[in-house]
């Protein structure tokens, strides 16, 4: 028997996910719940889908296995816990939560029930972080220094998004803190750092005055008025993070992305669509290494090599250049379906990594990466950063809790079979 899973939320992002599930060999049926009836009707008929339910309390009350939340930021935390609460495993898009408390009681239930959470952290399957990832797993990097992330996206591409559910009220949950919305940039260093996690956090804030007023005292559920965030991390090994978090910014492409992570043996810098490692062992020579053609997308690469290429001219095409796999990630351990390998739209073709992950999470009852206690470390320091720019930079303390707890075992995604 296949898992059965709810998807929650028929929005925008949540279409590139109904196929991914229903095409998963360990899947056998997918429900979705959404509150507008009309969205709801048009998304089971696009994806082929035949139980369909009014809300999430609606759904929690059927058979399903799992749920897989894609409502609004705002909403995951308190829909998490009901979930959980109901006996449903849970997979969630970012963030988590808006609030340090109700991560503590996502940590809280899923170690009491022992059932599976993920938070679909697209950066963790990102080209830059899997690399930062290897070399520093490796050895190669040696002890960590220094790391420096961001997330990019102007409000302008952001209206649609956020009018598409927000009706008249749009602007006051587009005005969400930007160090709310943290886990693309913290993700990528983390996740690369297995145990680390960031114990002080001090962060400035851009007071943002565009005439479209959503960022501003009033003009939003928070009272933000920061449309862009930079916080300084210090992290449990006594490394250094930058984070860059900022929705009013001239720059498009890449979007999350790592800038430039250190060790006392190797780093690592990309700028644009060119990827650097350097390597300065004690007593060896130094060595740089130009690992673009691992990191950008596969056709990228064999577009670039033609005769006449222009990067200036190609380098910002999302669809071509920024969605599809690279040569670094393992798309051998993926469902070798054809219906699920064409899905690898969207996010640097890390979607199909993710419903992989979370689908034999559940099925095989281990705990995949991503998982809770991981998603904790990833959010709770952008919500103490935003509390310290309100503060005007105040260095504050990072609630931690924990790592994971013994009695788990790990769903090693690049070493599992497919299926
Ligand atoms: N790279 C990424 O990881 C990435 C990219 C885009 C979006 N996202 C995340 O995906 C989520 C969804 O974004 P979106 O742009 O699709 O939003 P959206 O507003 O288009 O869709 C959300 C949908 O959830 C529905 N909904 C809300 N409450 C519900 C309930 N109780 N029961 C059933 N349905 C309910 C809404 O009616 C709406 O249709 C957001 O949390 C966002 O952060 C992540």
């Amino acid at each position: 028997m296949g898992l059965k899973i709810g998807i929650v939320g028929a929005g925008g992002f949540s279409n590139g996910f109904a196929q991914l599930f229903k095409t998963h060999p360990l899947v056998e049926k997918v429900a979705i719940a959404e509150l507008i009836p009309e969205r709801r009707a048009e998304y089971a008929k696009r994806h082929g889908i035949t139980e369909e339910y009014e809300s999430l309390d609606e759904m929690l009350k059927s058979d399903a296995d799992c749920v897989a939340i894609f409502t609004q930021r705002h909403l995951h935390g308190p829909m998490v816990i009901k979930a959980l609460k109901a006996g449903k495993h849970v997979y969630s898009a970012v963030p988590v939560a808006t609030e340090v408390e109700e991560i503590h009681e996502i940590v809280e239930l899923v170690n009491r029930t022992r059932l599976i959470y993920m938070v679909g952290e697209t950066c963790y399957y990102w080209p830059c972080a899997m690399f930062c990832r290897e070399m520093y797993k490796s050895g190669r990097m040696g002890d960590f220094v220094y790391g420096e992330a961001q997330y990019y996206h102007d409000m302008k591409r952001f209206y649609l998004p956020f009018q598409r559910s927000g009706g008249e009220n749009w602007k006051m949950v587009a005005g969400l803190p930007p160090m709310h919305y943290p886990t693309h940039s913290t993700g990528m260093i983390l996740s690369a750092l297995e145990d680390a996690y960031a114990v002080k956090v001090s962060c400035m804030g851009y007071r943002d005055n565009h005439s479209d007023g959503i960022f501003g005292e009033g003009k939003n559920y928070w009272d933000n008025p920061y449309s862009n965030e930079t916080a300084i991390m210090k992290l449990s090994n006594g490394g250094i993070c930058r984070i860059n978090e900022y929705r009013r910014i001239g720059w498009e492409r890449p979007s999350s992305y790592i800038s430039g992570m250190y060790g006392t043996r190797g780093g690592y810098e990309n700028s644009s669509m060119q990827h650097i490692w350097q390597e300065d062992p004690e007593g060896g020579k130094p060595v740089l290494t130009d690992v673009s053609d691992r990191l950008n997308t596969v056709e990228y690469v064999r577009d670039s090599k033609r005769e006449g290429f222009s990067m200036e001219k190609n380098a910002l095409n999302y669809k071509a250049y920024h969605s599809t796999f690279s040569a670094i990630q393992n798309f051998s351990r993926l469902p070798q379906n054809d219906t699920y390998l064409k899905l690898s739209t969207g996010h640097s073709g890390s979607h199909p990594f993710l419903v992989d992950d979370f689908v034999k999470a559940v099925a095989w009852y281990k705990l995949p990466p991503n998982n809770i206690w991981d998603a904790a470390r990833y959010n709770i320091p952008g919500l103490i950063a935003h509390k310290s720019a309100m503060k005007d930079g105040a260095l504050m303390e990072v609630p931690d809790f924990g790592g994971i707890p013994g009695g788990w075992t790990m769903l090693e995604p690049d070493k599992t079979e497919t299926v």
